[in-house]
């Protein structure tokens, strides 16, 4: 393919978002609407990017920064077609130019390899849809030949064309040694005093250029976000889409409405995912793992066979085949949990690597610790890894024993085999096979009386 020139029209100022955030920072499936665009276009190799900004510069410019894309300002907003002139001194002459929306955010790169594929010294390429409602939207006029001939925006279009259902796309590709020909014949000649970009269609065929066609895959990629009410149905549409994508490669979900994934999700097959789930950032499950209701996952990686109760958290952990995970879990980064092991609710982990078998079952608090293989930590557990400075580590052998209601103060270190008694507080090192009693002793005082009520 030819040399690609990606012109990514990013200055509006989205008035109806009422935000402070330029409206392409806004999020979608948890990434900017401008990162969409940016990763759809960097996934088909490394190309020039010109991002054309106005409202909001400044932020746009410190998100996406980068080697292969500069940045132009549009002072003004006189309309798409002066959009596109800003960012002319920028193309390299010998490359095809591509033409982008920030506020559209789910173009695919195959869509963009199709439009890009049209371009030829006597071709350029339009990316066009039917709506059954395509009010708003400029409409694709075509001849008898069915050639496209133009666009006619709706506030100038005749009545007859405003029944036209094609309509444009905004998203268009040609050589840029024409675009920089052409785009200085464009006026704001027109019902709304803007230079439109669209006026390039005529301009193209007059010069003897051929305007051919695509279409998209889907609606969902052509749509554009000027609210949040769009915003949020087209998170939806999106959604849906990425649901049923995992559903298709062997996951069952409770209710594909209700799933959420803000990035990658890698799942193996025979999975159950409940309702109200949310995915973020890089996440991998294996096979046959069974996720509750209202689990929020970040960054980790599950094996096989683990069963995640519902309301559980995970953030930047490694959960091991067969674990049992919740309800009310939470895995905090670092967090390493080994095959057969358990972590039940109101558990919490942070930098614990936990061995095979082992079982922190209820109501604990396990950071900075090493875990060996079949340890039991009873319910009321702490680690003292925090002496308000520093962190300390707590180290407990293979086959320990923590009783119940026991705090651990770091530095520790249990060695294989040992038992800590239930409400122990532990400061120092308990040797392998024994018995660690860290509480007062008890006493029972014979015939005590409970207290009186005085009388006043
Ligand atoms: C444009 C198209 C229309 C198409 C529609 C698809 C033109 C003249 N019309 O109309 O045919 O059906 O998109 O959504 O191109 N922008 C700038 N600078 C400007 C003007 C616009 O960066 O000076 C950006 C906006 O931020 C927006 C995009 O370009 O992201 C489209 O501009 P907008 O004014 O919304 O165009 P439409 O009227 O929707
Ligand atoms: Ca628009």
């Amino acid at each position: 393919m030819d040399k690609v020139n990606f012109v990514i029209l990013a200055a509006g100022k989205g008035t109806r978002m009422r935000s402070a955030l330029p409206k392409v920072l806004h999020k979608l499936a948890g990434r900017s609407m401008l990162g969409h665009v940016v990763a759809a276009v960097e996934s088909l190799g490394e190309a020039k990017k010109i991002i054309v900004t106005g409202h909001g510069a400044g932020q746009v410019e410190q998100q996406f920064k980068s080697p292969t894309t500069q940045f132009i300002q549009q002072k003004e907003q006189l309309g798409t077609g002066h959009a596109v002139q800003m960012a002319v001194p920028a193309l390299c002459s010998d490359a095809v130019v591509i033409v982008l929306y920030g506020d559209v955010p789910l173009i695919r790169p195959a869509t963009i390899e199709k439009i890009l594929g049209m371009v030829t010294e006597t071709t350029m390429g339009l990316l066009t849809i039917r709506l059954e409602n395509p009010q708003g939207y400029g409409r694709i006029v075509r001849n008898s030949q069915h050639e496209i001939t133009e666009i006619v925006e709706q506030k100038d279009a005749s009545v007859e064309q405003l029944k036209i259902t094609e309509v444009n796309t905004g998203v268009l590709a040609l050589r840029s040694s024409q675009l920089r020909k052409w785009l200085p014949k464009i006026t704001n000649n027109n019902a709304q005093g803007e230079y439109y970009l669209t006026d390039l269609v005529a301009i193209a065929r007059a010069e003897g250029v051929k305007v051919v066609g695509v279409n998209p895959e889907s609606a969902t990629e052509v749509e554009g976000v000027n609210n949040r009410i769009q915003l949020s149905q087209l998170e939806r549409a999106h959604q849906l889409q990425l649901a049923e994508h995992l559903m298709e490669s062997g996951t069952s979900l409770a209710d594909p409405a209700r799933f959420d994934q803000r990035g990658d999700l890698n799942a193996g097959t025979d999975n159950f995912i409940d309702i109200n789930c949310v995915f973020e950032g890089s996440v991998t499950l294996g096979n046959n793992v069974s996720i509750g209701a209202n689990c929020h996952i970040s960054n980790s990686t599950i094996g096989d066979g683990v069963a995640i109760l519902p309301n559980t958290v995970i953030e930047s952990a490694v959960v091991g085949d067969r674990a049992v995970i919740g309800p009310f879990a939470r895995l905090r980064p670092g967090t390493e949990l080994a095959s057969d092991t358990k972590v039940g609710n109101f558990v919490e982990t942070k930098k614990a690597v936990v061995g095979k078998g082992s079982k922190i079952n209820h109501l604990s608090y396990v950071g900075d610790a090493q875990l060996g293989e079949n340890v039991n930590v009873g319910a009321g557990t702490i680690t003292c890894n925090y002496d308000g400075v520093n962190k300390h580590k707590t180290d407990l052998g293979d086959g320990v024993f923590v009783g119940s209601n026991s705090t651990l103060v770091a530095p520790i270190k249990v060695d294989m085999g040992g038992f800590i008694a239930a409400g122990s507080t532990v400061t120092s090192e308990v040797p392998s096979d024994s018995l660690a009693v860290g509480r007062a002793k008890q006493r029972n005082i014979k015939g005590w009386r409970r207290p009186t009520k005085k009388e006043v």
